[in-house]
């Protein structure tokens, strides 16, 4: 049985605006703001923090990413109609789209201008927005269309991200450049004088192949995904950061498509683990190595103190077993990802704070014991039929969902994810909606040769919304119970296996 929810089209027309009111560039929409009555009708403020207004465009255009020919690239770019007036930074000469800053409590109206030649619409990675706000595929727009959202942000301070999310299309759209970095704020993290300004980095890894003309070539290896034989750190390659003797927070992405990464320092060095996707830990965590899937994050605190000038550390990809495709660059290989040069001395006192936010376990209901479905587990069954990764057997379609998809708001509920079926893949489960926490992972006997390899880096506390699900486990997780009706989507963040039905909805009632 699949239920169709019948679709409002009064909230659809309402964001939904036809080529012919299209805006041919941000400039020109920036300047055509404030004389349409149309964009953006004003409602009272939310809080004492201003709203952010921005005009977001996705186009075509060129990137500088390696020495020779300029590369031909998606991107997006950003520009500020009103709000504070660091809202938006570019990184610098990069494809990658503007970096938000944003803080806990503001609103965030974004006009989305396409002028790609096919359809899209925005995805706020780990952002909590209401279901018509949250970028399902049933709300992209056609080429030259608009789409208006208009949200508040209530997650905690962190790192999220946001992309493309049209049917079918995600894998090729982020491919070509389409993604961005969004960084959230709030009281509570400025009092703890962690590294800012320029002690706060962000790192966006991707992976790409380029041809002998410098130009991005696509390939995706059957059921295994895309991988590419070039690691790009914010759209560079052999990303290099000119480095103080200084304490740094280091903001990581894995934006690639399908690649995973065992994050290391080049001197055996732990990581001392910060934050995670739903933002900052309560106490920093210490780890050899850290597995990252796509769509997932990290925190670093990199303390360049104990280096001297001249010397270098390097953030490595370490050596892992996983059996996947015969490709350039095998995804266990040991390459280097960036490289910190420390090339002056200066004086930062600061210590690492023993502890960074409240825990998730302070918010009262967010545990295991309350589970609405503790008796009755949602159990979603990773399983592959005619060359398409599956969930309980279905993709993705538009509108459907099953009743075992109806997600409570009453109380948390546990699901887990059983990735068991023969020639098992790693599977980074992602859940739209708010952040949720891991509680189990079991392993089934026969699995253990690749799981040894990364099982000690698996960074399951504080709030994710990305989990890796590695072949072989069960893992289990506790989602939150939503903050808003509507549908929304769970599924595989390896991108080749969302747009091939990888991809479910879940239906909140109101
Ligand atoms: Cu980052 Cu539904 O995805
Ligand atoms: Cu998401
Ligand atoms: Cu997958």
């Amino acid at each position: 049985m699949s239920i169709e929810r019948p679709v409002d089209p009064s909230a659809i027309s309402r964001r939904r605006f036809l080529a012919s009111t299209a805006r041919l560039s941000a400039g020109l929409a920036a300047a055509a703001y404030g004389a349409s009555s149309l964009a953006f009708p004003r409602r009272a403020l939310a809080g004492p923090i201003p709203d952010a207004v921005v005009e977001l465009t996705c186009a075509a255009g060129t990137a500088n990413v390696r020495a020779g020919a300029l590369t031909n690239v998606w991107k997006y770019t950003g520009s500020l109609t009103s709000g504070p007036a660091n809202t938006l930074a570019t990184l610098n000469d990069s494809y990658l789209g503007p970096v938000f800053r944003l803080w806990n409590g503001q609103r965030l109206r974004v006009g989305l201008n396409n002028n790609l030649t096919e359809d899209t619409i925005t995805h706020w990675h780990g952002i909590d927005a209401p279901a018509e706000d949250d970028g399902h595929p049933m709300y992209a727009v056609g080429a030259g269309g608009r789409y208006e959202y208009d949200f508040e942000i209530h997650n905690r301070a962190g790192t999220y991200w946001y992309h493309p999310h049209p049917d079918m299309r995600t894998a090729v759209q982020v491919q070509n450049g389409l993604a961005g970095v969004m960084i959230v704020h709030d009281d509570k993290e400025a009092l703890l004088n962690l590294p800012s300004g320029e002690q706060d980095l962000v790192m966006v890894i991707q992976d790409r192949t380029f041809n002998a003309s410098n130009q991005f070539v696509y390939q995706v290896r059957g059921m295994a995904g895309s991988y590419g034989d070039t690691i790009l750190v914010n759209g560079k390659p052999n990303y290099t950061v000119s480095a103080a003797t200084r304490p740094y927070r280091v903001r990581i992405l894995n934006g690639s498509n399908s690649r995973i990464y065992k994050l290391g320092f080049s001197d055996g060095s732990p990581l001392y683990i910060i934050g995670t996707d739903g933002g900052l830990l309560t106490r920093p965590m210490k780890m050899p190595f850290a597995i990252l899937g796509p769509g997932e994050r990290l925190e670093l605190w990199v303390d360049l103190r104990r280096y001297s000038v001249g010397q270098q550390l390097k953030l490595v990809n370490q050596p892992y077993t996983l059996t996947g495709p015969s490709i350039p660059l095998p995804q266990g290989s040991a390459f280097d990802i960036a490289t910190f040069s420390i090339d002056r001395n200066e004086t930062d006192t600061r210590q690492l704070p023993n502890y960074l936010a409240e825990s998730y376990l302070d918010n009262v209901g967010f545990d295991e014991a309350y589970a609405v479905n503790a008796l009755n587990p949602r159990v979603i069954n990773i399983t592959n039929s005619g060359g398409h990764w599956r969930f309980n057997g279905l993709s993705f379609t538009m509108m459907g969902y099953e009743p075992w998809e109806i997600v409570s708001k009453v109380g948390p509920e546990i699901w887990e994810f059983v990735n068991t079926a023969s020639n098992a893949q790693a599977h980074p489960m992602h859940l739209h909606g708010p952040q949720f926490r891991v509680l189990s992972r079991s392993l089934a006997p026969g699995w253990e040769a690749s799981y040894e390899t990364v099982k000690d880096g698996f960074v399951d506390r504080g709030l994710k919304d990305t989990v890796m699900v590695w072949p072989g486990e069960t893992v289990r997780i506790l989602s939150h119970p939503p903050t808003y009706s509507g549908l929304f989507m769970y599924h595989c963040h390896n991108l080749e296996h969302e747009d091939m039905g990888m991809m479910r909805n879940f239906y909140v009632a109101p």
